[in-house]
């Protein structure tokens, strides 16, 4: 029997085994990746934020096919079909719905209204009060050390903060830094209610990353990586690379050019009308307050994840990572992770206690 530390308000609400979750990672949170966590006791969730309307039905019903388990799926709440998306969750019975920015209230309404959990991802504390009275069910805190977008608040310092600010209304997961038992104990001794991991489900034998880019993540120690504004506009940390340093020295108009070639190739490639895509470009305006070389900028971000995560292109592409990247130096199957995870949280727990 496992723990009964480690059955949680989470584990309880969402109705997985471990308190566990795989984060969604654009182009390398797959039907594969997902369903293997689901099915090894944790929350996978699949990346919608890279995918069509059609792509994610595909994805769903993928992820289905192999596993009966609960899993998620992660979205961005300014894409233009963003309704449609959510009609699609609630008639496949998604059970959570994880979100890089919160929706509004009515989303948010519609989704419980149609039986889905609301899971946003949070870096700061005021974020965190904001979506706990909109009602959301759970929040997901991301610390500085995090890969991807991320604050500059450690998740240390963070996880406490927003604990002390919510937990008692919202079951608060916490992300940024995790790899191991230890990890899980440390987080739920802080309030959380579970962990959740980005790097090192990457770094897993389930993830679809090409092997020689896992390589390169596995040879990368914790100083390798830097949070840049220069591939969005907004903070992401990703590993240091040419690219990146590049991109770190290039002056405004070469970045922009750049950013509006390949806004347009991925536009194309995702089926986005210039209409969806300037829509898409206003609400992240509004909502992010970016500037119109910022919204470009942003449009550059899948593809360039995409060149390293899918075509395994690490000269060309920006691949995204958590400081955790530095004590990972294996590539388990995602059941092994969480079974090594939990038994070492046991073993921690059993000691804390003897
Ligand atoms: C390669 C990569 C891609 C990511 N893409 C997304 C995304 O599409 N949406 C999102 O909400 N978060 C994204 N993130 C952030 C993760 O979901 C997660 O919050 C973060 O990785 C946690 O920190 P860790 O890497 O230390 O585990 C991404 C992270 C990585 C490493």
């Amino acid at each position: 029997m496992t723990h009964p530390a480690l059955s949680t308000r989470f584990t309880d609400l969402v109705g997985v085994r471990y308190p566990i979750v795989q984060t969604g990672m654009g182009w390398v949170a797959t039907p594969q990746l997902a369903a293997a966590t689901s099915a090894a006791g944790g929350l996978g969730i699949l990346a919608a934020a890279t995918m069509t309307y059609d792509e994610l039905a595909t994805a769903i019903r993928d992820v289905r096919s192999r596993t009966d388990a609960p899993f998620g799926v992660n979205m961005r709440a300014d894409q233009p079909d963003v309704a449609n998306r959510i009609e699609l969750l609630i008639r496949e019975g998604v059970r959570v719905a994880s979100f890089a920015m919160a929706p509004k209230q009515d989303l948010i309404t519609r989704l419980h209204d149609g039986g889905v959990l609301v899971m946003p991802s949070i870096g700061a504390k005021r974020h965190a009060e904001k979506v706990a009275a909109w009602g959301v069910d759970a929040v997901l805190v991301q610390g500085g050390e995090g890969g991807g977008h991320t604050g500059a608040v450690p998740t240390s310092l963070l996880l406490p903060q927003v604990v002390d600010a919510v937990g008692a209304d919202v079951p608060v997961v916490a992300a940024g830094g995790y790899f191991d038992g230890r990890g899980l104990v440390a987080a739920l001794a802080y309030g959380a209610t579970g962990i959740a991991m980005g790097t090192r489900f990457l770094l897993t034998s389930d993830s679809p990353v090409p092997q020689q880019v896992k390589e390169l993540y596995l040879s990368k120690s914790v100083t390798d990586t830097v949070v840049t504004k220069q591939v969005d506009g907004v903070p992401h940390r990703v590993l240091r690379s040419e690219l990146v340093e590049t991109l770190e020295d290039a002056s405004t108009p070469r970045r922009f050019a750049g950013a509006a070639r390949n806004a347009m190739r991925f536009g194309k490639d995702a089926g986005l009308s210039w209409r969806d895509m300037v829509r898409e470009g206003l609400a992240m305006r509004k909502t992010q307050e970016l500037s119109w070389s910022q919204v470009m900028m942003a449009g550059n971000t899948p593809m360039l994840l995409r060149a390293a995560m899918v075509d395994g292109r690490v000269d060309l592409g920006v691949m995204a990572s958590g400081q955790v990247v530095g004590v990972i130096d294996d590539l388990p199957s995602c059941a092994d992770l969480i079974d090594r995870i939990i038994a070492e949280a046991e073993k921690v727990l059993t000691g804390l206690v003897g």
